[in-house]
């Protein structure tokens, strides 16, 4: 089948594995896991994760390695040859993949600054202000976009252009090459992080923070939404990342033994970052003599505002070094990350009009660094939290819940299973029909419907309404929208979308030859 050579293909298993795993440690794991581990109850969080890793995580990796390998196209494509009806689906992930992108990009930005910044502390004696102030230039509301920060524009460019050119580069020569390059050394990285952070004085009381089970949060809701909102971010379900990378697998496969190792690798990055985050708080918090709540701020902050605070406390030889690899691992973390969204886009694009990589590479890419750009005012910390919400909240969770009705109702759980099944090694159970037609489906449903009335009761954040509907509503109707246009535009070859997928009688027969 020469289309799969065109569409690219991995080298081999561990170059797919690298790939996966680099998509999902991320941003998510370094930057927001360990502090929602502490601010959800700390040892207690775990219930809430597991449970969500084993009721809609590990399910919903398998189904979309399956997805993926079976019909061997972009999330658009995918799911066109699944069933001609679904394929504005594919499409919302495709374009919500850019508005991640838009944000995520910004964040890498910072991060790049903050690792010229560590060699010579240039976030002053005061982080905090620095931060808001000098740095994003924080102006008055998600409407305001007075100021311009150059520093943060530059490292804009330099990340897309990162960005542009693996992807234009190709499936095994780009995003495979770069991949086996950036993780393990990000897993190096992150291990000096971790043995400097818990031998530090105080380390002890940061971890007992983190650990120390805090069993009443588990009442409140929010902690359930904010365990499936991360598992989900975390492990890049329902952005199409996954089907894409799986797509360009070759025919024999064990892709049961991928997703578990995706899963667990994934879920070990985020423990090994947790505990280097606390064990460094806890020293900050024992040199400051002040309670570890005081030091544990939000997201932002606890990169941007927190770290440096610590950095500064270890003074210029560990304090820089410790700045650059922390800097350096949010980088690599987040560029692996965003090359898997940038090619979610691209595919689509390339398998609908038959263009070619190149072009739409570029395209992609321009168009994604204009986008970024908004963020490089002074509303831009607002626009990023707000749509941040609105897709983690709403669109990641509602595209997994239609994914797993659709493929596991429509195409069919068990179709699905015995294609996965018939070329893997370890072999899914029955068990995984029930998750993937009612356990996931429902979970999910139930979590969309109490995130839109704790949004009713109680808004979000305290922006102002018409922010909201227009950054949060707004963008949400515009993906379902372009999703329709999408949909009604011709396939380049009306060919590529009758192709039904592998059958597994295919693997059955080359086992006996
Ligand atoms: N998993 C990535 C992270 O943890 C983010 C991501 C989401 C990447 C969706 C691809 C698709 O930061």
């Amino acid at each position: 089948m020469n289309e799969t050579q065109d569409r690219g293909q991995w080298n081999n298993k561990l170059g797919f594995l690298m790939a996966v795993v680099g998509s999902a440690v991320g941003l998510g794991n370094i930057w927001r896991y360990p502090y929602l581990l502490y601010k959800d109850g700390g040892g207690a969080f775990l219930l809430p994760y597991f449970v969500a890793i084993i009721t809609a995580g590990i399910p919903l990796v398998l189904l979309e390695y399956g997805f993926g390998h079976k019909f061997r196209g972009s999330a658009p494509l995918s799911y066109t040859r699944a069933n001609r009806k679904f394929e504005w689906i594919g499409w919302v992930p495709a374009f919500a993949s850019m508005v991640i992108l838009s944000y995520y990009c910004v964040i890498l930005s910072w991060a790049f600054n903050y690792l010229v910044k560590s060699f010579n502390f240039g976030w002053t004696s005061n982080p905090n202000d620095y931060f808001f102030g000098e740095f994003l230039k924080l102006s008055d509301g998600p409407f305001d976009f007075s100021h311009f920060n150059w520093s943060i524009v530059i490292g804009i460019v330099i990340i897309w252009t990162i960005n542009w050119y693996y992807t234009y580069r190709g499936v095994s020569s780009g995003i495979e090459k770069v991949n086996r390059f950036l993780m393990p050394t990000l897993v190096v990285i992150m291990i000096i992080i971790v043995i400097r952070g818990v031998t530090l004085e105080g380390a002890t009381a940061g971890l007992n923070a983190l650990f120390t089970p805090q069993f009443d949060k588990l009442t409140n809701i929010r902690v359930w939404l904010d365990a499936y909102g991360q598992v989900f971010f975390s492990l890049s379900l329902a952005m199409g990342a996954l089907i894409t990378y799986s797509s360009y697998l070759p025919r024999k496969t064990d892709l049961n033994n991928s997703a578990f190792i995706t899963a667990f690798a994934n879920c070990g990055f985020e423990f090994l970052s947790a505990i280097g985050v606390f064990g460094i708080l806890g020293y900050m918090a024992t040199q400051q003599g002040v309670p570890i709540d005081d030091v544990v701020t939000q997201s932002v902050g606890l990169a941007f505002v927190a770290f440096p605070q610590v950095l500064l406390l270890m003074g210029p030889f560990w304090g820089k070094l410790m700045g650059v690899l922390f800097f350096t691992s949010l980088i690599f973390a987040g560029i692996t990350s965003s090359l898997s969204l940038i090619e979610t886009f691209t595919s689509s694009f390339i398998d609908k009009t038959g263009a070619e990589r190149k072009k739409v590479a570029t395209i992609a890419g321009l168009i994604g660094l204009a986008t970024s750009l908004m963020y490089a005012t002074g509303a831009g910390l607002y626009l990023l939290d707000i749509i941040d919400h609105y897709i983690n909240a709403y669109v990641i969770v509602s595209l997994g819940m239609v994914e797993a009705i659709l493929i596991g109702w429509v195409v069919g759980a068990s179709k699905m299973r015995e294609h996965s099944n018939a070329i893997s090694y370890i072999r899914i159970g029955s068990w995984w029909e029930i998750m993937i037609k009612f356990v996931t489906p429902a979970v999910l449903g139930l979590m969309l419907v109490l995130s839109v009335i704790d949004e009713i009761q109680k808004g979000y954040e305290g922006y102002p309404t018409a922010a909201l509907l227009v950054f949060g509503v707004l963008m949400v109707a515009t993906l379902l929208v372009l999703g329709i246009i999408m949909r009604s535009r011709p396939w380049h070859n009306p060919e590529t979308v009758k192709y039904s997928g592998f059958e597994h009688d295919y693997y059955k027969l080359e086992q006996k030859l």
